[in-house]
């Protein structure tokens, strides 16, 4: 596996690719890579003549100063989790590959980037479309793959690549569960033991308000009780919990088509989401 920091470099060698007649597919990633990382690796290999990981802590998604600077880089050990899957290259831009002197491009894709994370998280996907419109390009990938985990991000980057043309498939792949319910994420190492224990329960939360659902509860009365009951397991504030049209994202509150079930809250200083469908 080639580790490139220059876009002309990954250029140079996707062409050769190219003319070889390869197929490419990138899996996007801010490193700290976990099995749900991994598993997103294992499809594009799957799919895909040519894997590129990329690895880049994108400024612009973050809120605070604080979590971007508390945002693991572990780049050696990344290239070791890596190792045992054949990818071609793990490409880690400097920053200045990915907003050189001047930057003044802001890509913005409204509708499904609004309520949910979007609401809390005001810029954050700006920042997340900005970035993974140039990671697409920059890597000329057939495919890119992305982790179901983050569905509003999904949604949000497969609208990008409807709009503007980016002619990249978007593979939407499943969550990686721990085998207690919670969904991995890099965020999971900060909680503290009892809060580890105490997490599970928010997926829990949200299989028992899925079958309410189907059983004929209202989304009003089962989200009101299941809001309640987070609080009570030891989260500290349940930012959201909301059941909306799989499709466009829009609010709903009748199971009458494939809907997702969304939630963050938090638990020992560390936010946590989770997201699971509802079919009718
Ligand atoms: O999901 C992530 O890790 C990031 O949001 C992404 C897609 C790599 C963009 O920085």
């Amino acid at each position: 596996m080639k580790r490139i920091r220059v876009l002309s470099e990954l250029r140079a060698l996707n062409r050769t690719w190219r003319c070889d007649g390869a197929t490419v597919g990138v899996v996007p990633t801010m490193g700290a890579l976990h099995q749900g990382h991994l598993s997103l690796v294992k499809q594009a290999k799957a799919a895909c003549d040519r894997v590129i990981v990329t690895v880049f802590v994108n400024p612009k998604q973050f809120n605070n100063a604080e979590d971007l600077d508390k945002y693991p880089r572990t780049e050696d050990a990344d290239a070791e989790a890596l190792a045992p899957f054949d990818v071609d290259v793990m490409y880690l831009p400097t920053p200045d590959q990915i907003y050189p002197d001047g930057f003044s491009t802001n890509v913005s894709v409204s509708g499904v980037s609004e309520g949910l994370c979007g609401a809390h998280r005001p810029g954050h996907f700006d920042g997340v479309a900005t970035v993974v419109a140039k990671l697409l390009l920059q890597t000329g990938a057939d495919r890119a793959f992305f982790g179901e985990k983050d569905f509003q991000q999904l949604q949000v980057v497969k609208r990008l690549v409807r709009d503007l043309d980016i002619p990249t498939e978007i593979v939407g792949c499943a969550t990686v569960r721990e085998e207690d319910g919670l969904a991995l994420s890099s965020r999971n190492v900060r909680l503290s033991e009892t809060a580890r224990n105490t997490a599970p329960r928010l997926y829990a939360i949200l299989q028992d308000v899925a079958d309410e659902l189907r059983r004929g509860a209202t989304a009003e009365a089962a989200i009101y009780t299941a809001k309640a009951r987070i609080e009570l397991a030891g989260f500290s504030e349940v930012e959201y919990l909301e059941l909306r049209a799989e499709d466009g994202l829009t609010p709903t509150t009748v199971l009458d088509r494939p809907a997702r079930l969304l939630v963050a809250a938090w638990l020992d200083g560390v936010r946590l989401i989770d997201n699971i469908p509802v079919a009718p």
